[in-house]
């Protein structure tokens, strides 16, 4: 299964221009409690090298484009970021690094919970313990189903 899930965003663009239009719990899977945007980036400046425990988002190069690196522990996968009408899911336990901002790039994320610091996974190995932990957790589940 593909770690890059990419959702189309309802564009109403036409000859006066491109248009898009995003509401909470329709075209984003989720209720967007929460935005931000990147700007003023460059090329050569990365971003991101972390990881949320809970936190789903939805992020849209509405401008310009950046390389992301998406990786659940498992897998790691890369998607370039170049278009208004696409959104790119990023889930829970997923680390993420974004790399090669355009200089002209503004990057959208929505996210479905407020800002909580307490919610970053930013070591890498960390991450790795907690993708196990909930991997073993599973199992364990799934065999207690079983009896
Ligand atoms: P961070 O998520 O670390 O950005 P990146 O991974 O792209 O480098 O956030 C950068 C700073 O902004 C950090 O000090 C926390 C702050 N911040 C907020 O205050 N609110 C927010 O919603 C976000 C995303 C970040």
């Amino acid at each position: 299964m593909s770690l890059v899930k990419l959702v189309d965003l309802p564009s109403f663009g036409d000859d006066r221009g491109g248009f898009v239009a995003i509401e909470s719990s329709q075209s984003i899977p989720f209720e967007i409690k929460r935005l931000y945007y990147i700007f003023n980036t460059s090329g050569n400046k990365s971003r991101g090298f972390h990881a949320h425990i809970n936190l789903k988002q939805i992020a849209v190069c509405v401008k310009g484009s950046c390389r992301f690196i998406l990786d659940d522990g498992f897998h790691r996968e890369e998607v370039i970021l170049n278009s208004p009408t696409q959104g790119l899911m990023i889930e829970s336990l997923t680390w993420r690094e974004m790399h090669d901002f355009s200089e002209d790039c503004v990057l959208l994320v929505l996210a479905n919970s407020h800002y909580d610091e307490n919610d970053y996974i930013r070591n890498y190995d960390e991450f790795l313990g907690s993708v196990k932990n909930k991997t073993i957790e599973g199992h364990v589940i799934n065999l207690l189903k079983c009896y």
